[in-house]
């Protein structure tokens, strides 16, 4: 393959293919309004785009981010930003300020593209970043100043033709924030290779062809909804659904049924929603062409997998990836018998390994770290402007993925949990130490401790501890206060679900939170060794 460019193999190459008018993105919005958008639209789009950022100055390499809900310039920007080869960044359009600010900041931003109604939270923020010089809003006809412009005046009057650059295989491409236990998010920044993983887990877990329709729910904020709601199809010249609204039950299964919709791609938390919406007539559906419905991001429980064989009369796929694997490792896919409960088995050219805390090879059956070997297509390059937190990942030879899972007698991964503090909320990694960081921003709380406790719907929900100062007293005014604190800072995944007030939040002699002792405590467990506890 000559030319890595991931946006030149998604639009300009299908048309070389002779599928310029083939439809690349069904766009069904908020208020149903229905568009096609064929390979030829999004490829002149994107191009659009990729002059605009040249006009404006951004360069190569530099950093541009979307902060947008679903919309179809979500999509052209995001390609047209990758063929300029700018580092293309997506922002979950309900970040809050300092989730916004920490990203736009650590990444020195140039340029983002986002709507009139959440620019409100980055004009807060504006003064903070000093790299970034462009504002681009996609819903206002004329600029609002010389540095905060309309994206319908600038496609306008933009080319529609754009030299793509044969772009080299280890080009940064893609960048998604990821949220650790501990300090700031990490910036994930995959290269232009990464395609190929991508591609070819479409093809050979997805299972697309050439007359799908594929849906995939997930948000382009989260690497999900780029590598496979974006990436992956296209490369394949596959036809995506791709819709602005919400979740709701009864739409989603009149777009199954009406649509045509013939994969599905979601997350454990829809499913189970979906199997409580009891007054939901499934049987009333007709869901023939749907030929599989695949999960990610959570444990997906084998009840679901029931679920689906029983009611929908379909196989539900679990797969896993991370941010850092860029596409998917390991997976249940048609042609392999499914172990409900199990994560499938390992890709051909993937080698996962269960390690123990010391490098040592595990036998299967026992539980450890789960690891991949170094070196997949679609790896990580590194996280931005912090080489050290990257390398700490990788040891002899294998990237510690920071799950803890094992390996059964015929190659299926079992997972087990998370081996650090991160919590997992509907599939949503939130940082227990950002959300402790940002509840200590209030002037009621004087401590606090952020757990994720075991969930039947959400897999796992934000716990927060928190010591009041003297005099302040625990009232549902405050409760709200809280949690609209937490999603106007960081963002409505992060919004604790329950709030536990506390004498005191118990830390070691080092002064390190230990969560483990809450989560015991909230469990009612045994709170095992707290000899290192502070007095
Ligand atoms: O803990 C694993 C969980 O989600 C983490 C990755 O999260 P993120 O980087 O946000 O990417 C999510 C979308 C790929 C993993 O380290 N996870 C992902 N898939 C599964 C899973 N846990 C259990 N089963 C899965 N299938």
């Amino acid at each position: 393959m000559e030319n890595f460019n991931i946006a030149y193999h998604c639009t300009t190459k299908q048309c070389q293919a002779g599928l310029g008018d083939k439809v690349a993105m069904r766009w069904i919005s908020s208020t149903f309004e229905r568009r096609d958008y064929t390979f030829g639209e999004m490829d002149q789009l994107s191009n659009r785009f990729a002059n605009v950022l040249q006009t404006l100055g951004v360069q190569a390499g530099q950093v541009i981010f979307t902060f947008l809900p679903k919309t179809p310039e979500q999509f052209t920007a995001f390609l047209g930003s990758l063929k300029a080869e700018c580092i293309t960044g997506t922002l979950f359009s309900n970040f809050g300020d300092d989730a916004l600010l920490d990203r736009l900041g650590a990444s020195e931003a140039q340029l983002v593209v986002t709507r009139k109604s959440l620019y409100r939270k980055i004009a807060r923020i504006r003064d903070q970043l000093p790299a970034l010089r462009t504002v681009i809003l996609t819903d206002v006809a004329e600029d609002l100043s010389a540095d905060v412009l309309s994206w319908e005046r600038l496609m306008e009057t933009a080319s529609d033709e754009f030299a793509i650059p044969v772009t080299a295989p280890d080009t940064p491409s893609v960048l998604h924030y990821t949220s650790g236990s501990t300090g700031k998010p990490k910036g994930v920044l995959h290269c232009h290779r990464s395609i190929l993983q991508q591609s070819r887990t479409a093809r050979e877990v997805l299972g697309l062809q050439a007359n799908d329709l594929f849906w995939c729910t997930a948000d382009q904020g989260w690497v999900t909804g780029t590598s496979y709601g974006i990436i992956g199809p296209w490369s394949l010249g596959v036809t995506q659904l791709h819709i602005g609204g919400g979740y709701s039950p009864q739409q989603w299964f009149e777009l199954l049924q009406n649509e045509r919709i013939t994969v599905w791609y979601t997350a454990p938390t829809a499913l189970r929603m979906l199997m409580r919406e009891d007054q939901m007539a499934y049987s009333e559906f007709d869901l023939t062409h749907l030929r599989s419905i695949f999960s990610v991001g959570e444990p997906l429980n084998p009840e679901v997998i029931v679920w689906g064989r029983d009611t929908l009369q379909k196989e539900i796929y679990d797969t896993w990836f991370q941010t850092e694997t860029g596409a998917i490792m390991i997976a249940n896919r048609p042609g392999i018998p499914i172990r409900p409960g199990s994560m499938g088995t390992p890709l051909p050219g993937i080698e996962p390994g269960i390690l123990a805390d010391d490098g040592a090879s595990l036998p299967n059956g026992e539980h450890g770290n789960l690891c991949v070997r170094a070196g997949w297509d679609s790896m990580f390059r590194t996280y931005l402007n912090n080489d050290s937190a990257y390398a700490s990942k990788f040891r002899d030879g294998w990237y510690y993925t920071g799950d803890m899972a094992w390996r059964d007698n015929d190659g299926y991964y079992w997972f087990l949990g998370r081996s650090d503090d991160v919590i997992n909320t509907s599939g949503h990694l939130v940082s227990p130490f950002e959300v402790e960081s940002a509840l200590l921003e209030l002037p009621e709380i004087a401590e606090s401790g952020v757990i994720g406790a075991p969930d039947d719907l959400l897999f796992e929900k934000v716990v927060a501890f928190v010591n009041f100062h003297p005099g302040t007293e625990f009232t549902p005014e405050l409760d709200l206060k809280i949690r609209l604190h937490i999603a106007n800072r960081l963002s409505s995944v992060a919004i604790p679900q329950e709030v536990v007030p506390v004498e005191t939040v118990p830390k070691n002699k080092s002064g390190k939170i230990m969560r483990r002792v809450l989560k015991a405590r909230y469990l009612g467990l045994d709170t095992g060794d707290i000899s290192t506890l502070e007095d």
